[in-house]
């Protein structure tokens, strides 16, 4: 079988993490990783996985439970809605100067992103999406503590709909968890932006990054969703419910699902391992095709999806406005093992 990962792109290689390479080098679609794990990347048995029951609290990433208790479905739909006019908002007011974009990458996206959208809400709300806070454990517990002890935190004009969230939150244990919610949406919606912007500059290249703008940059990024997903890994607590799904599967078993592999499989894909975002074109519904979820499926599908294409396109719109380049023309990368698949480059404005 043909090995999932290529050379390079354009010239532009990617080198993962050993363990990625080694997934990418496995030629089962079904496959033991441990004595407690199996790897999937079967399209078929992918779906039928992620529609064998809904996910379960502990196994959600932003509404985990916060505050000694599960998140309800109302404060969910808040959250997410109160993300949305955010996001709105925020792509409609100037962007920051795009000096912010210059340096390491995908770092200096993810506090371009904050300032852009988060910026505006008062002291100590900001502290909770700002990157010197979010990088350390204490710093963050010491944040949430000011903002859920301060009672008229979020309230100022301008502020965002998320502080405003905690604002309205009566009572100290949901007043905490709008708190935790604020501080996990705004994380992940910037960091995953941030990884899917850095992977479709990288897999762009500079020439093509010259040409492309406005429609272009859907399809680029419907192709760097499918190539190099931050999403990459999708985990399901083992249960009676898999054992029947498939005889490799055991009701002990924890299962690690894999988009980064289903999107390469050439039973799915011509030319799997080539960056072309034509295969995109015209493609009214990227999310209906088959071996494609770089969201999710039905029963587990990101609340966000909507707003993360949106927001990546113009954050490169930016960045290509601004003739964002790499520094010193690397011509290889390197995707560490994380949560979030994301490759690593410097790069400067040319402002
Ligand atoms: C680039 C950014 C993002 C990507 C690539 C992404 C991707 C995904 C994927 C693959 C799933 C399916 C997970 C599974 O089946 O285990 C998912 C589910 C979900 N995502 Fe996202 N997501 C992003 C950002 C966000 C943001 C910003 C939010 C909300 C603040 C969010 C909220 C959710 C929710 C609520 C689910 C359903 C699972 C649950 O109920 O907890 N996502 N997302």
């Amino acid at each position: 079988m043909e090995q999932l990962a290529p050379a390079a792109v354009h010239g532009h290689g990617v080198v993962f993490a050993p363990r990625i390479q080694d997934l990418l080098a496995r030629e089962d679609k079904v496959f033991r990783i441990d004595a407690t794990t199996v790897g999937v990347s079967d399209f078929r048995l992918l779906s039928d996985i992620v529609a064998a029951r809904p996910v379960l609290a502990s196994e959600r990433s932003v509404y985990k439970p916060a505050a000694g208790a599960d998140v309800d479905h109302d404060s969910a739909t808040r959250t997410i809605r109160a993300l949305g006019q955010d996001v709105m908002a925020g792509v409609r007011t100037p962007p920051p100067p795009a000096r912010g974009l210059s340096g390491a990458w995908p770092e200096s996206a993810t506090s371009y992103l904050r300032t852009w959208l988060f910026a505006s809400d008062p002291l100590p709300v900001s502290l909770l999406s700002k990157r010197g806070v979010t990088r350390s454990d204490g710093l963050s517990r010491l944040a949430d503590r000011a903002v859920t002890l301060w009672p008229g935190s979020g309230a100022g004009s301008g502020s965002t709909a998320l502080a405003g969230l905690i604002h309205d939150a009566t009572g100290d244990r949901d007043r905490r968890q709008a708190v935790a919610l604020y501080r996990r949406a705004t994380a992940t919606l910037c960091d995953g932006v941030a990884a899917l912007a850095a992977n479709a500059l990288w897999l762009m290249g500079p020439a093509r990054a010259r040409e492309e703008s406005g429609a272009g940059l859907t399809t680029v990024l419907w192709e760097t969703l499918r190539l190099l997903p931050p999403a990459w890994m999708l985990f399901r607590k083992g249960g009676p419910g898999y054992a029947g799904l498939h005889p490799g599967i055991r009701p002990e078993d924890d299962l690690a699902l894999f988009p980064l592999l289903m999107h390469r499989d050439p039973d799915h894909w011509t030319d799997p391992l080539e960056f072309r975002p034509e295969r995109w074109a015209g493609v009214a519904d990227p999310e209906k095709t088959p071996a494609f979820m770089p969201f999710g499926f039905d029963g587990a599908r990101c609340w966000a999806k909507h707003l993360v294409v949106p927001l990546a396109e113009r954050l490169l719109d930016v960045a290509l406005e601004h003739r964002l380049a790499l520094r010193g023309s690397p011509r290889e990368t390197h995707v560490p093992l994380r949560s979030l698949l994301s490759v690593r480059f410097e790069a400067d404005t040319g402002v």
